[in-house]
């Protein structure tokens, strides 16, 4: 495999509710190759939004995250404070969701909306002051968060311990004086333990933060320097312009002369942030290379006067003016018609190539995945269960769950009747021993209600976690409709 661009390690992710913790994410590992496409798909909530969530740093306020990494140019996204998160998530890491409403303000002209993107994607003087504090900037931040991350598992920690001695009914007053000192004794504990991060965390960030007060004089001075030498230049150049313009003899040259002066007024400008000039110029540009027709006029209209298909591609041009890295597009396509929901999908892998993103693809729809994937990891209840390059998954599916969704893609040439997946997905507050899916699964063995099935390797990128696979299970054939539209499809690719 090429160079990984993002890594995730085995995360797990709960959330906090009323009726119990949901088990979102359990235990999701997988890698994104530079350049590359890797399609997520699974039914509704199989935990495909919480994951990308999580890699953009936006889960919701009860979410708590168990276990894991996200690994993004060496920094483990879920440690690294909100300052280098942001940096990241605003730079490097695009999300376009399925709702483009929701990501757009629906009283601001959408040309206002891409211009402000790009002033403040293009800010030099503040780019460069950033650039100059940044490593300082973050290990100082970085202390403080972890920190607080180390606080949070503390109190945690004696939360559940607590919780489990609330839960024990029917103790004798004796017992019950007994616990009353424990939990006297381990909220001291909690509290010097909390003191003690405190203070470890206070000596090292006192350093971290005099290294950062420096070099925020420093930048300040580079950034005042570089500054004085644009204006130096910019006056100059004028003084020389208005000798000419003094001189001038004829209307024409003239003329001329007001035009460089006006040239110059610009230039210097965008030597320290961007003109709105300029930056109206490169909405206008990401307007037409997202496919927007006649983009100054427009450039003045509210996203209710555009389509869906429209606003997605706006909400696209948005995300493009940070110039990313990664492209996470979660279900970008569900809300529109099939037309339209093809244009979207060409779009995207047309900016793809060029300008070479690696892109997270999320879809409900194994049919959409077909022209995206390059590999395809394919979720359920909480788990991938499944992954393989793109030709490995669709013409040779191992898990039970894979041939199901492969069974319900809508035929369009055969008009064959397809396939429901019989049952609904578990509730992820109690999710299923074993594997999940066998609940729903035609093929389930005594052994798939007990324990969960590990990955079985078929080649050195295709892995599938059942326990069909499994040297003592039957042979099973997948289903006929899938087999029969492998070959189909097959002979058609010949
Ligand atoms: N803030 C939240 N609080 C409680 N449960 C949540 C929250 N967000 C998501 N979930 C639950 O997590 C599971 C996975 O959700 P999600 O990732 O959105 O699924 P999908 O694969 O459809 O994108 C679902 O059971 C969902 O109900
Ligand atoms: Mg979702």
């Amino acid at each position: 495999m090429s160079e990984k661009v993002l890594s995730v390690d085995h995360l797990v992710i709960n959330f906090k509710t009323d009726n119990g913790l949901v088990h979102a994410v359990r235990d999701v590992s997988f890698d994104l190759a530079r350049g590359e496409t890797l399609c997520i798909v699974g039914e509704s909530g199989s935990g495909k939004s919480v994951t990308s969530k999580a890699i953009m740093g936006i889960l919701a306020n009860n979410a708590i995250v168990e276990q894991g990494s996200i690994t993004y140019h060496g920094e483990n996204l879920l440690e690294v404070s909100e300052e280098e998160f942001h940096k990241i998530r605003g730079h490097k890491i695009g999300m376009i969701f399925q709702d483009p409403l929701s990501s757009l303000n629906p009283i601001v002209r959408i040309g206002k909306q891409i211009t402000e993107a790009t002033l403040i994607n293009a800010n030099k003087l503040k780019q460069m002051y950033n650039e100059i504090i940044s490593d300082d900037l973050v290990a100082y931040k970085n202390v403080l968060t972890k920190r607080d991350i180390q606080i949070q598992h503390e109190q945690e920690k004696f939360d559940t311990w607590m919780k489990d001695i609330r839960s024990k009914g029917n103790i004798t007053s004796e017992e019950k004086a007994n616990y009353r000192l424990e939990i006297k004794q381990k909220r001291m504990e909690l509290k010097r333990t909390i003191a003690q991060i405190k203070a470890t965390a206070k000596s090292n960030a006192v350093p971290l933060r005099a290294k950062l007060k420096e070099t925020e004089q420093v930048a300040k001075a580079k950034v005042k320097a570089y500054q004085e030498q644009v204006k130096q230049e910019h006056q100059n150049q004028m003084a020389q312009l208005k000798q000419s313009l003094y001189h001038a003899q004829t209307s024409e040259a003239k003329s001329a002369i007001e035009k460089e002066i006006a040239l110059e007024k610009e230039h210097y400008i965008n030597q320290l942030r961007i003109t709105k000039a300029e930056a109206k110029r490169r909405a206008l540009d990401i307007m037409r290379e997202v496919g927007i027709p006649d983009p100054e006029k427009r450039f003045r209209q509210y996203p209710f006067e555009f389509s869906g298909g429209m606003r997605q591609r706006i909400v696209i041009a948005i995300a493009l003016t940070a110039t990313p890295e990664i492209l996470i597009c979660d279900e970008p396509t569900t809300a529109l018609d099939v037309t339209i929901q093809a244009q979207i999908l060409e779009l995207i892998n047309r900016i793809k190539q060029e300008r070479d993103l690696s892109c997270i693809f999320i879809t409900h729809d194994l049919g959409v995945v077909a022209n995206m994937a390059d590999r395809v990891a394919v979720m359920y209840a909480g788990k991938i269960v499944e992954y393989g390059t793109s030709e490995e998954v669709f013409f040779d599916p191992r898990h039970p769950y894979t041939w199901a969704l492969l069974s319900s893609i809508p035929d369009v040439d055969s008009k064959e009747r397809l396939e429901a997946i019989p049952g609904t997905p578990p509730n992820m507050i109690y999710p299923p021993k074993g594997d999940a899916f066998a609940l729903r699964s035609k093929y389930a063995m005594k052994v798939d209600f007990e324990c969960e099935p590990p990955f079985f390797k078929i080649t050195d990128t295709h892995y599938a976690a059942t326990w069909l696979l499994d040297e003592r299970a039957p042979k099973v054939e997948m289903p006929k409709i899938v087999s029969e539209r492998i070959k189909n499809a097959q002979k058609e690719g010949k």
